[in-house]
Parts: C-alpha cells; structure tokens; sequence
C-alpha cells in the first residue's frame, strides 16, 4: 500500500495536487474549486485487491479520476473534487470489507478495530505499523460539504460484454453476508481410527459444501462461495479434526439473503450433531442492498449518452465502496465493460476505447452538475 501511494502520489503530480494519507490509510487529494468554500464532489474506489487479482478492480476507478482532472485541464468547477483511494474493501486481511469507507462515513467501530489477521494483528496494530494514529479517525470522516459520491469500477461480470455495450449507469448494489465457520472434531491417526470412530472436521465441511452449492442453485438469484477452506492440523496422516471455512452469500433482496444464510447455519448445526462435532459460525458482515441516487443515476445516464454510448441501467452484484458513502451522501457509479466477464483474476481487462468513453462521460457528467442548481443547492429529492 506504501508503494501503491507512492506510484498513485507521482500520477497526482501531473495535475498539480498532493495526495495525503487519512488515519484509516485512504489517500485523498484535493483539486480545489472556484473558491475555497466551494462544496466538494468525492470521486474515488479501492487501492487494495485481492490474492493473484487482476489490474483494473479499484485501482481504475482513482485513475480514472485523475484523467478527468487532466482533462478539464486546470479548469475550475463550482465545486472542489477530492479523489479518493480508499485503503481496504475487499476484506481480505481481517474478514470484514469496507473497512477504509467505513472510516468516511464514521463508521470504524470498536468491533471492526478488534478483528485481527491471521497472524492476530488487530485492524488497530496494523493502522498503527503503517505509522498512522487510530485516535485521528475521527478526522477521516466526511464533513457536510459533500455533495455526492462517484465511482467508476469494471463490472466484473458478463452484461455489458453481451450487450456489446461499453459503459453502464448502476443502480443499486446487492446486499451481502460474509462468515466464517468453524467444524470442530478429533483430529487422530490417519491408519489406527476406523471409520466408524472418526469425527473428521474436513469431511463434514464437504458435505455442508455441497449443500451451499445446492441451496444456491435452487434459489433464484442466490449466489453462495465459499472461498477459503482451511483444514487443521493439515498433514497427510492426520485425520483432520478442525475446518475453517469462509461463507459469502450475495442476492438482490435482503430477506432471501437473510433466510439462506440463516438456512445454512442450521444445516451446518444438524450436520454437526449428526457427525458428534461442534460448530462455531461467525456473522463478519451484514450488508443490505443499497439504492444508488436516481438524480446522480440519470445524470450519469446522460452523460454516457452524450459521450457517443447506448446508455444502460443495471444492478451491481459486486460490493463497492459507494454502497457505504450511501449511507451518507448520494452516489452514483459507472460501469465500464468487462471482457470476457472475467475478474479478480489476472485476466481481468478493460478496453482502451471503453476508458475514454468513461473520461468523455465522466467530464460531461462534471460539467452536467457543475450547471446544476438542484446539484449545487443540493435540493434535490432524490434520496431513495
Ligand atoms: O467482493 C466484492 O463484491 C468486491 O469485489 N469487493
Ligand atoms: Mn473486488
Ligand atoms: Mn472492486
């Protein structure tokens, strides 16, 4: 992350501003308005990724910003835009995602700093070993001057692939639940222990595995991952007698979310008594689907418009950031095309052509707002 501000601080220079690093590790940097009190409009998306990821998801959405900043070419607007790269939302370190976005919108409790790492380095240790000081975060949070939130992200799925489409306006993003579960059995010699005698944490996470896959695929519009399975003590000759697994359930209405997941947990507990084993499940995040602002939706449906694109609505199935500074301000998003619908993975892609059909969109969409009392006065009735 130390190396990511250092390359994104040499891209700001070209457009005459600093970045500087928030007490949750967000880089933000400003580029001022016409006057100093001028509201401000935050534009920004992630600088963490995930494992062996690809080089668009996050990282192109602060990009993409400072292209919009080098294209308005020191022109000033009615309002100040301060990029933003926030510092952690996949949750890929301490579980739970959102954690520099949380820190935006006030939200980076005790329990989020209390999470610890798999070497049981709290979120707190790891604000402090970067050489920053967990009792500034309050100052990390957003002040009543925001307008909105922007963000352009990669779709990462296959729509706009298929509708040949370049560019899309979203609407809301899925909600999301994220756990861990625990199966605790006998860990015991892999050659002396019959069958019959075993409690083998491993072969009872395979069978609730299987059933997660079916629940999904019974379930209209469900998607459930379990993405990571670790067994313990982890040797070929030893039955094993723990199993950690990591559960990540995804779908556009809340309560069949909610309902899975709780479906789940209680077959996880039946397979466990059935097989003499114990389970400990833990809720990481609870993430209701968000509504994105439908005034900041249809101006950026405009702009994509005016930038030459067919525009096109459609629901975000991957978390972001915007669904947290919904909770604040209003936000908006826009997708660019994913070839091949693939992501978190290196062949994760963008077209070229589709990234300046976002910068032509995105400038439009400022000089759009920058005319716009109902933006500017913030009147507007456009909280869902
Ligand atoms: O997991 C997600 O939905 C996103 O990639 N953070
Ligand atoms: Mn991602
Ligand atoms: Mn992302």
């Amino acid at each position: 992350m130390r190396a990511c501000h250092r390359a994104v601080g040499e891209w700001l220079e070209p457009i005459g501003i600093r970045g500087a690093v928030d007490a949750a590790g967000n880089l933000r940097a400003v580029y001022p308005g016409q006057n100093p009190a001028a509201p401000r409009l935050l534009i920004g998306s992630h600088l963490d990724t995930v494992p062996n990821a690809g080089a668009y998801d996050g990282v192109l959405g602060l990009l993409l910003a400072i292209a919009l900043i080098e294209e308005l070419g020191g022109e000033r607007l009615p309002f100040a835009v301060e990029l933003v790269g926030f510092s952690e939302e996949e949750g890929v370190r301490f579980g739970a995602p959102f954690i520099g976005s949380r820190a935006l919108v006030g939200r980076m409790d005790p329990a989020l700093l209390g999470l610890r790492d798999r070497e049981g380095v709290t979120v707190q240790e790891a604000i402090e070993r970067f050489g920053l000081d967990p009792s500034r975060l309050p100052e990390a949070a957003i002040a009543d001057d925001v307008l909105a939130f922007l963000e352009f992200h990669i779709e990462q799925g296959p729509t706009l692939e298929h509708l040949g489409l370049p560019l899309a306006a979203v609407e809301a993003i899925v909600g999301q639940t994220r756990s861990t579960l625990t199966f605790r059995g006998q860990a015991n010699h892999a050659e002396t222990t019959t069958m019959a005698l075993r409690r083998d944490a491993l072969a009872e996470a395979a069978e609730w595995m299987v059933a997660v896959e079916r629940e999904a695929q019974s379930t209209a519009g469900l998607v459930a991952t379990v993405g990571a399975v670790e067994a313990r003590p982890g040797a070929t000759n030893v039955i094993p007698g723990e199993a950690c697994l990591t559960l990540d359930l995804r779908h556009a209405s809340d309560p069949v979310r909610t309902r899975a997941g709780r479906r789940l947990t209680a077959l996880a507990e039946e397979i466990s008594a059935r097989r003499r084993l114990s389970l400990e499940s833990r809720v990481l995040l609870e993430q209701p689907a968000v509504a994105l602002d439908p005034f900041l939706t249809a101006q950026a449906e405009e702009a994509i418009r005016g930038a030459g694109c067919t525009p096109h609505r459609m629901p975000s199935g991957a978390g972001h950031d915007a669904m947290i500074l919904a909770e604040r301000v209003p936000a908006a998003m826009i997708f660019l095309r994913s070839p091949g619908g693939i992501s978190h993975d290196p062949f994760e892609s963008v077209w070229p052509e589709d990234v300046a059909y976002a910068i032509a969109s995105g400038v439009g969409l400022l000089k759009q707002l920058a005319v716009s009392r109902a933006f500017l006065l913030n009147t507007r009735t456009s909280r869902a």
